[in-house]
């Protein structure tokens, strides 16, 4: 798949941003706001509501949208491809002022990109990013480093190990997100590649399934887990809800979740926060979701022909289970 690390320059995304922009239509989608400027008419299709991350990225875009004072078109696609392409089509149709999405997966996009680029609205990607050999069929990508979350989710887990004062084999389970999805792909990609270069003798990845980013595909695949390999001793989970709804399957197996099996995962969500403060979770990599005010000045610039970044990527931290209880009431999400 493209890395996102090989994506073209600022300049060339600047460039398409012109483009894009410059050929954006002037009427259809937009209408007058009460100061006679045009109302930003901006069609957005969510991933779906599968997480505590979704629901609080969906919150985000939509008050960003209403602070902005842009008409936001906003439709759940249910994890489902063929209902964002239909999403697409339909502000394609309604000939709105900007295309907004977070791609449910990477591969499958170049047909609708091709017909929004034909209508002259430009696109916007949120959160994911998609795999296309033209890269001139977005303008930019507003979200995090999925590869780096998993490269810090392996290096979090050494402190982790080290803290259990853990001793011998690493065997991990790894609960996987949406196959096919950016997030994923490269989480999984993130924490192989430091598995691979220092711990190639003592971890190993025992057993690796999609949970889809679902507290009960969390719940579920790891009590299969725990039936074809009882002696697991860490969980890697690529979202908070699966990890959570793992924890009900360990403890349900009579085991402690964060003593017998260690857990690390990704976002950070509230929830996520309530399970370390109790031990449950040791550490967590955050995944911020609140994209909406960023979005709407992207949004902005490219509507008026402005100049952006070709990514936009997202701050970040890391948090340890010892981290938690303090942190917790300040979450914003
Ligand atoms: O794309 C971001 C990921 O999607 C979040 O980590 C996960 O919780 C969500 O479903």
């Amino acid at each position: 798949m493209l890395n996102r690390r090989n994506f073209l320059t600022a300049a060339i995304g600047v460039a398409a941003a012109g483009t894009l922009a410059a050929c954006a239509k002037e009427d259809g989608g937009s209408s007058t706001s009460s100061g006679g400027s045009k109302t930003i008419t901006l069609g957005f299709s969510q991933v779906g509501s599968e997480s505590g991350w979704r629901s609080a990225n969906t919150d985000s875009v939509k008050s960003a949208a209403k602070e902005a004072g842009y008409n936001l078109k906003f439709s759940d696609a249910q994890q489902k491809q063929e209902n964002q392409i239909s999403a697409i089509r339909s502000y394609i149709a309604q000939k709105v002022d900007v295309i907004a999405f977070s791609p449910v997966v990477v591969t499958g996009w170049d047909a609708v990109l091709k017909e929004a680029k034909a209508a002259k609205i430009p696109v916007v990607l949120t959160d994911r990013s998609v795999e296309t050999s033209d890269q001139s069929l977005y303008v930019t990508l507003v979200g995090s480093d999925f590869t780096d979350e998993g490269r810090r989710a392996a290096r979090i887990l050494e402190k982790v190990l080290t803290k259990a004062g853990h001793k011998g084999a690493v065997k991990i389970a790894q609960l996987e997100g949406t196959t096919g999805a950016a997030p994923a792909i490269e989480r999984a990609k993130g924490f192989k590649e430091v598995m691979d270069a220092d711990h190639a003798d003592d971890w190993k990845i025992v057993v690796s399934q999609t949970g889809d980013f679902t507290r009960a595909g969390g719940k579920q695949v790891m009590a299969a887990f725990l039936q074809s390999n009882p002696d697991v001793n860490v969980l890697f989970a690529h979202n908070d809800d699966m990890a959570i709804g793992a924890i009900q399957s360990i403890e349900a197996a009579g085991k402690k979740p964060g003593k017998d099996i260690l857990i690390v995962s990704i976002d950070g969500v509230k929830d996520g926060f309530v399970a370390m403060s109790e031990g449950k979770i040791n550490a967590i990599v955050e995944c911020n979701p609140l994209l909406g005010p960023q979005l709407m000045d992207v949004v902005k610039k490219v509507k008026n022909g402005e100049s952006v970044e070709r990514w936009i990527k997202t701050k970040e931290g890391d948090y340890m289970q010892d981290q938690a209880k303090a942190a917790l009431p300040s979450r914003k999400y």
